[in-house]
């Protein structure tokens, strides 16, 4: 785990144990790092997402509001619910919405995506971004939001997948810092490639007309402002910041660690590039069936 605080022990202890051993934890620093990911991110992963003024739409596993100030300035006029299992961070989204995009229609709830207090088909549309990729049975948790979403409602989710992190200088102890993050998340119920099963997930969750589209980071010294927001500040911190849980589970040795972790330092140099690839799906709840 990350340096995490009573809020994580709080949310692990009464959410049925789904969220058992979120890997990136809720410090500050992680909170930071979630705003910094979607704003650098933010034209990349929200095109093509707006939503009808008057549409009912549900984010699921809103944390710290990162994506909740993209939807609601991309979508004015619909009616926004954001609902997260962390208090601390549902009241820092708040926040957040308030200070970036002012008068904002966003009704906040504290909530399990598994058991969630809204009404059979509550929903026209349903936001995921970053989430399944923290959960032990993902399509469990798509089939539970589908309840929440009407007949020819739509969901979109978005989740990245770390085996699509590549980079120059090649460096096998960066792979494997990289791979240690993908290990702890492992063992702590998650997926950290789950980006390239969201077809299967979706499909298999009972979605209907699934298309995934892959959207692609790539930074090199051409675009030092992408290399610092996205290479250094959103994959880099996030590798970086599971140190300790990776040399207590005794993933990698306290030198090869931070030898690979200089060598993705390397790669944000003038002379470095650096690859990765999020995947956002977006489907659509079945219409009834005349006999239901
Ligand atoms: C990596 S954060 C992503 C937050 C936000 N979607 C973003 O992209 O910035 C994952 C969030 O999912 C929330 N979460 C995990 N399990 C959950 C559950 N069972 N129900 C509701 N929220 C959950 C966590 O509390 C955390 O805030």
């Amino acid at each position: 785990m990350t340096a995490t605080g009573d809020v994580e022990r709080d949310v692990r202890s009464d959410v049925h144990g789904l969220v058992q051993g979120y890997v990136h934890g809720y410090s500050d620093r992680e909170a930071r790092r979630l705003g910094d990911q979607a704003d650098v991110l933010a034209e990349l992963l929200h095109t093509g997402t707006a939503y009808p003024p008057g549409s009912r739409v549900l984010e699921v596993g809103c944390g710290v509001g990162a994506q909740t100030v993209h939807l609601a300035a991309n979508s004015p006029g619909a009616r926004l619910v954001a609902v997260d299992v962390s208090e601390a961070s549902l009241a820092q989204a708040r926040a957040r919405v308030a200070a970036q995009v002012p008068g904002a229609d966003v009704a906040w709830h504290r909530a399990d995506l598994f058991d969630l207090p809204f009404p059979d088909a509550a929903f026209d549309h349903l936001f995921v971004c970053f989430v399944l990729e923290h959960l032990p049975d993902p399509r469990k948790a798509l089939t539970a939001l589908r309840r929440v979403l009407r007949p020819g409602g739509t969901v979109t989710v978005i989740e990245g997948d770390h085996g699509s992190a590549f980079f120059h200088p090649h460096s096998a102890y960066a792979q494997a810092a990289i791979g240690g993050l993908n290990r702890l998340q492992s063992e702590a119920g998650g997926n950290g490639l789950i980006g390239r099963e969201l077809q299967p997930l979706l499909t298999h969750a009972g979605f209907h007309d699934v298309t995934v589209r892959p959207r692609t980071v790539y930074a090199d010294g051409t675009r030092p402002g992408l290399v610092e927001s996205f290479t250094r500040n959103t994959i880099i911190a996030m590798v970086a910041s599971v140190r300790e849980d990776a040399l207590a589970a005794g993933v990698s040795t306290a030198a090869d660690w931070d030898r690979g972790i200089a060598d993705l330092h390397r790669t944000a140099a003038a002379d470095g590039t650096f690859h990765y690839t999020f995947f956002k799906a977006e489907a659509v709840s079945p219409p009834l069936s005349p006999r239901s």
